[in-house]
């Protein structure tokens, strides 16, 4: 039985051994002027490799003598020199490449190549690892992507209105700065989201309270690349009043208050004119009296 086991183990076990692999994203595009940070990781067979015996190489894939990174920087090729480093720890198994001040004809594919070394010391090698088959392809921009605005399309007047400001970068180590043409800092919230092989999104919330002379005014959302490009988009506002009965009310109040008055008026004159009216009638029954009185005195 147990020997059942350890031949069981012995035909299963190379199985479960790790190979040396390389995940690097395959394209990815890169801003000219900026600079680009090429996800990459490993993986091998043996624990616990000591980094500073581990030796790290991104070379052209067509010569591995092309050298773009090495720590060794007189065997890095003058074109790149200074511009490429590792932001990863190879001791963590993380090669992620950063290329700064990316030139057009910076398209690569580089590919990762890792060598053990046999000391500290050693610059020869005891084993060489070389992933040619993990390699990446850069599309260059010349200029860059613009800022995408999303808002509700109408705004209140006196309501929070929010618009969101977003673009898609290569460079979390070096983010785009994302400006407004209004809004202070306590109105403006920044996020920033790794979506995903290689790509980032760089987000600007800005929270304005829109009043009524704003309607049709212009808001710019600018987005500022490492390597001072811009790009940048607008929107203009539409600002809906919020309903205000004043104009209706007032007029209306007026008129009912002037209407009241002069029917007071009215019946207060009327009055004074009926009595004035019944009094005349007294004073002219009284005169057709003596009149009349007079009268029958000359015929008697
Ligand atoms: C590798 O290193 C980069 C830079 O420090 C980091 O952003 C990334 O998350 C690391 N990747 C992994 C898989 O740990």
């Amino acid at each position: 039985m147990r020997m059942f086991c350890l031949l069981l183990a012995a035909v299963i076990s190379p199985v479960f051994t790790e190979d040396w692999r390389a995940n690097v994203v395959q394209n990815l595009d890169a801003l000219v002027t900026s600079c680009v940070v090429v996800p990459c990781s490993f993986s091998h067979p043996k624990e616990n490799l000591p980094s500073s015996r581990l030796r790290g190489i991104w070379h052209f894939s067509t010569d591995k003598s092309k050298r773009i990174y090495y720590q060794d920087i007189t065997q890095v090729l003058e074109n790149f020199r200074g511009r490429t480093r590792l932001l990863g720890h190879l001791g963590q198994d993380n090669c992620t490449l950063e290329i700064t001040d990316v030139k057009d004809h910076d398209n690569g594919p580089f590919c990762f190549r890792i060598e053990l070394a046999r000391t500290e010391t050693d610059t020869s090698t005891v084993d060489k690892f070389s992933f040619v088959e993990s390699c990446v392809t850069l599309r260059m921009l010349p200029d860059p992507p613009k800022p995408t605005l999303s808002h509700p399309k109408t705004a209140i007047q006196d309501r929070p209105y929010i618009i969101s400001c977003s673009v898609r970068h290569t460079c979390p180590s070096h983010v785009p700065k994302l400006t407004w043409s209004r809004g202070t800092a306590d109105e403006i919230t920044e996020v920033y989201k790794d979506t995903g092989f290689g790509y980032w999104e760089a987000q600007s919330i800005l929270t304005i309270v829109p009043d009524e002379k704003d309607d049709h005014s212009e808001v710019t959302c600018t987005a500022q690349f490492n390597g001072q490009k811009t790009s940048s988009t607008s929107l203009t506002l539409n600002v809906k009043r919020t309903e205000n009965y004043n104009h209706i009310i007032i007029p209306a109040v007026a008129a009912f208050g002037t209407a009241v008055i002069s029917a007071v008026f009215c019946i207060f004159m009327v009055k004074r004119y009926k009595t004035r009216i019944a009094e005349l009638q007294n004073q002219e029954g009284s005169v057709w009296n003596r009149l009349s009185r007079l009268s029958r005195r000359r015929r008697t």
